[in-house]
């Protein structure tokens, strides 16, 4: 595919895409453990977004790496805007949201024009719309329609491949959460928001929200495995061996697992068992903080849910474009464990950890790497279109290039 821009990025105004930015402008000319030049070290790049005076603003503390990127106005409002945008690049990477308010029209127009897309979303009811909308869409034209592409859900997505690769076809495997260090940024708040107020207002919206297989790309195919609610409360897991609770992305990243596998015709596990949570360790402090932990995502998720107490929330809490400073973005980190059990019972362990808050700092890695991956990896792709999920559209090519960028994915 030969166009104007190898990617663009929509939404480099707001707090995650200036990080995004920064990356793009320290790494699309040259990815991590590129040794050779070519198309690898030539990333042409654009920023696009709604306001031209800001963009201008975000370039120019780019450093040299962005200091003659070009700048294209297009606004979610504005089909046309965005159809011409999209005939220009290979990829559109995206930080515009809440997704549920203004991304469904980018993505249909990606879909229309075999542009390949990445995103940030953990909206589960976007992506619903966006897959029965834009599948057949974009298989016809040959995009590659990738959601979750940042923290949520790449380490789950990616992690639950990567055990695979070790144990085979699985029966059950389960992603504890051991270490987790960061803040969240006003865009994320307002997509919660908007997520809780439509499961509030309609019945089916909440009913897809409970749905295990909500992103099924076939619903009557999936397997029945009695009970497969994500964890609500507190215990003792023999499995794991340790006091867990509940990890608050399970109710996205479980979803996209299962979607992954679905989309592979169940190579996974054709009865796999998929959950995540937050593990506490053992003995008596772990029963306690599970016990914390516990209580105060339930009292947080309830106080967003009722009026009076939102409106105080609101006040306190980070706005649109304000997110997690310097400081806690560098200091953050995360590490996660999947144990799992093979078809045949084997059990083993993979971990994915990474340096950096991250919902932002690691989250910009990702998406960053997403976004060259789509860009300059075609000839290694899986030949797959549509919406897919990130371990379906890119896999290992994906993997490695986020082992050359500093995240661990290793077993044991
Ligand atoms: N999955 C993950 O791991 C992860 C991590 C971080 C963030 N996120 C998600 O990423 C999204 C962005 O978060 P954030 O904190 O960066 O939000 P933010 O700071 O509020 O930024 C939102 C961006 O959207 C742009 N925008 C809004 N309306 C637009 C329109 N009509 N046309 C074009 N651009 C428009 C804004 O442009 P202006 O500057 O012109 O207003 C801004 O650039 C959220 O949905 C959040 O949940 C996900």
């Amino acid at each position: 595919m030969s166009r104007e821009f190898d990617l663009i990025l929509f939404g480099a105004t707001g707090f995650t895409g200036r990080l995004v930015a920064e990356y793009l402008a320290k790494n699309a000319s040259k990815p991590p453990g590129a040794t050779t030049s070519g198309s690898e070290t030539a990333t042409k790049w654009a920023l696009a977004g709604r306001s031209v005076e800001k963009l201008e603003q975000i370039r120019s503390g780019l450093g040299p790496g962005g200091a003659s990127v070009p700048i294209i106005k297009a606004d979610s409002g504005d089909a046309k805007s965005l159809e011409a945008m999209v005939a220009r690049t290979k990829v559109m990477c995206t930080t515009v949201g809440p997704y549920a308010k203004y991304g469904l029209p980018l993505v249909e127009a990606c879909s229309r024009a075999g542009t390949h897309y990445c995103d940030l979303t953990g909206e589960t009811q976007f992506m619903r719309d966006s897959i029965d909308r834009c599948e057949t869409l974009a298989r016809d034209s040959k995009a590659r329609i990738v959601h979750t592409a940042g923290f949520d859900s790449v380490p789950s997505d990616l992690g639950m491949q990567f055990l695979f690769e070790q144990l085979g076809p699985l029966k059950r495997a389960t992603l504890v959460v051991e270490v987790m260090r960061g803040g969240f940024s006003g865009g994320t708040l307002a997509s919660l928001m908007v997520g809780l107020d439509e499961a509030k207002a309609d019945r089916s919206r909440r009913r897809l929200l409970g749905d295990p297989y909500a992103l099924s790309p076939n619903r009557d195919a999936e397997p029945k495995l009695g009970n497969e609610r994500d964890l609500t409360s507190f215990k003792f897991d023999d499995f794991t061996g340790q006091w867990i609770a509940p990890f608050v992305m399970a109710s996205v990243n479980t979803r996209v697992v299962r979607r992954a596998n679905a989309l592979q015709n169940y190579a996974w596990g054709r009865e796999l068992r998929y959950a995540e949570v937050s593990g506490m360790k053992r003995g008596v402090r772990g029963a306690f903080r599970a016990a914390t932990m516990t209580a105060i995502l339930g009292g947080g998720i309830g106080a967003l849910m009722f009026g009076p107490t939102r409106k105080l929330a609101e006040r306190f809490l980070p706005k649109p474009g304000e997110g997690p400073n310097e400081e806690s973005r560098r200091t953050g980190r995360v590490r996660m464990r999947i144990y799992g059990e093979s078809e045949k019972g084997e059990r083993g362990s993979v971990v994915v950890a990474g340096e950096g808050d991250p919902g932002y700092q690691l989250t910009s890695v990702i998406l960053g790497e997403c976004a060259l991956c789509l860009a300059h990896d075609e000839a290694k792709l899986p030949q797959r279109f549509g919406v897919l999920t990130p371990s379906t559209a890119m896999g290992p090519v994906l993997r490695e290039r986020l082992v050359r960028a500093g995240m661990t994915f290793a077993r044991g």
